[in-house]
């Protein structure tokens, strides 16, 4: 028993994938299933309009604008391993949930366009990456296309991003003249041919750096400077170092083309080999082992109203230790009872099917009957104890909440409380001046609409939201601070979450370096804790 629990923990892994919109994330996952056998035909993941819905077709605005506004997750076997891809949503219009998806990974891959460079909503998930300290593994995309000069993107990767970088293999050219791929390790070149978007073998060709015939297939010119970059990198790249890696600290980097499927099936046999199984979590009585025999997971996120009729609401757990078996008893902590995960059911590509026993690694979302927050923990355990809590993102729109029909208070209030017990906002209130006045907080705008909608179909709640011009919040991490005397910016303005604790929000960056400088022994953080 105790062995098979092992042996099944140890295949996992565990990862997100983020990217910028469109640098090609969801054509590199489908590659990857593709490799895993649980799709046969790559497309079948996506399709803007179609297949994405099936996963998670729970609301009309995902339907009216046809993007995705949440995460799924994939899981499929390849080389003996199991893998469990959490998807973060594409669009610009992201919410916390994206960032949240990150505490349930042990990795991530980012995926950056060749031709674009390091871009904003990569630099924003990586924050929580470096937060967290989990290993970070570059692949970069679209080098069929007209890419940006190799040395320029790492040194902009370690400017941008501040991690250090370590390519595994190297490209010669790129778009028409793409010609391959230089593995470090092998002191090979891999050619790349043209899969005509993958929907053709391709003859990758497999030449030694001083073999004669490398002229030859690549060109004289193209040899000439590969020679020559090979030297210059292996005097100025960080050297390869898997404590690094393993901390965070150093990302190895991957060229190729997820569309024509080059150099993805080796990035995925590098990255598995590189990346644990997963690991210990912290928790209030230490860290708790993943193989241990009782099981325990977090609840990372809660989808509401995913299936129309039923107005349910399902809680994602990454599962943390042990095994978990349908219809097992557990204790939900910060609830204080016993209960049943009941309708326990996992992602598989476009379906999602009800499960019997899943394990440390895995994600599930059970039924929730509206008792779970997020940060959750539950376990079948005998010993109570609660894995650390997962950190509140700064929102970066604000707007001040007004109700259409005051005599529907109760209702307001009760559902926007819930929606944001869901964690899709975040609600504050005007320093001491209680529940009159709520402000809302989101990390996209998209929020602000789901929330429209939500409270209207569902609690029948008509709102009208004043944009507020605020961008940066803060939390103040040094409690004894006197707000009353408190000195910032005119454009400073002092709330408070629903807790109490008190917050500065701020239309830009200067104003919280100045509120700063003006307020000795001031800490302020980007991060709130729940
Ligand atoms: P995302 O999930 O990160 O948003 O990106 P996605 O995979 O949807 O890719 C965005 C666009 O880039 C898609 O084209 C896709 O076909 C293309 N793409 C992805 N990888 C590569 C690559 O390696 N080389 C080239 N040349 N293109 C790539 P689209 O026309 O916007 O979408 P679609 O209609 O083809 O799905």
């Amino acid at each position: 028993m105790e062995k098979n629990r092992r042996k099944e923990i140890e295949k996992r892994r565990t990862f997100a994938i983020i990217s910028h919109p469109d640098a090609g994330k969801t054509t590199l996952t489908e590659k990857f299933l593709l490799y895993g056998g649980a799709i046969n035909l790559a497309g079948s993941v996506k399709g803007k309009a179609t297949a994405r819905h099936a996963v998670s077709d729970w609301m009309e605005i995902e339907k009216e604008r046809g993007i995705s506004v949440t995460s799924s997750v994939l899981q499929f076997n390849y080389q003996g391993y199991c893998i469990n891809i959490l998807d973060t949503p594409g669009h610009q219009d992201f919410s916390e949930d994206t960032y949240r998806t990150l505490m349930a990974a042990d990795s991530a891959v980012m995926v950056i366009d060749g031709s674009k460079g390091v871009e904003a909503q990569t630099r924003k998930l990586f924050k929580v990456c470096v937060m967290r300290h989990i290993p970070i593994f570059t692949f970069i995309n679209k080098m069929d296309r007209d890419a940006n000069d190799t040395f320029d993107l790492l040194d902009e990767i370690e400017k941008e991003l501040g991690i250090a970088t370590c390519p595994v293999n190297w490209p010669i050219g790129s778009g028409k003249n793409f010609k391959g791929v230089y593995d470090r390790n092998r002191k090979k070149i891999m050619t790349f041919a043209d899969t005509l978007k993958g929907t053709k073998e391709g003859v990758e060709k497999d030449i030694n750096v001083d073999d004669p015939a490398l002229a030859e297939e690549i060109g004289e010119d193209y040899k000439a400077a590969l020679l020559e970059e090979i030297e210059l990198l292996d005097g100025a790249s960080a050297e390869f170092d898997m404590e690094l890696v393993s901390k965070g600290e150093l990302s190895p980097v991957f060229f190729g083309s997820a569309l024509t499927n080059f150099g993805v099936e080796t990035f995925l046999q590098h990255f598995l080999q590189m990346t644990s199984a997963p690991l210990p979590r912290k928790s209030d009585l230490g860290e708790i082992d993943p193989c241990s025999e009782d099981f325990s997971a977090f609840v990372f996120k809660i989808q509401a109203n995913m299936n129309k009729a039923h107005r349910d609401r399902i809680a994602f757990m990454r599962i943390c230790s042990g095994k978990f078996e349908g219809g097992m008893e557990v204790t939900h902590i910060q609830g204080g009872k016993k209960i049943r995960l009941s309708q326990p059911q996992q992602m598989m590509a476009q379906e999602r099917k009800i499960i019997e026993e899943a394990y440390a690694g895995d994600i599930i979302g059970v039924f929730d009957p509206g008792i779970f927050s997020i940060g959750d923990t539950i376990t079948n355990s005998g010993t109570k104890f609660a894995f650390e809590g997962i950190p509140t993102f700064a929102p970066e729109h604000f707007a001040r909440v007004r109700q259409m029909d005051t005599m529907k208070r109760k209702q307001f209030v009760k559902g926007i409380t819930q929606i944001a017990q869901e964690g899709a906002i975040q609600i504050f209130q005007e320093y001491h001046t209680g529940m009159e006045e709520i402000i809302v907080g989101v990390v996209g705008e998209l929020q602000f609409d789901v929330l429209k909608y939500r409270l209207k179909n569902e609690y029948n709640v008509e709102i009208r939201l004043e944009k507020l011009p605020y961008e940066h919040i803060r939390w103040i991490e040094n409690k004894e601070i006197d707000m009353e005397k408190l000195t910032g910016t005119s454009d400073m303005k002092k709330i408070q979450d629903l807790k109490g604790n008190p917050l500065l929000l701020f239309v830009n960056a200067w104003s919280v370096g100045m509120t700063l400088d003006r307020n000795e022994g001031l800490a302020l953080s980007e991060f709130g804790r729940n």
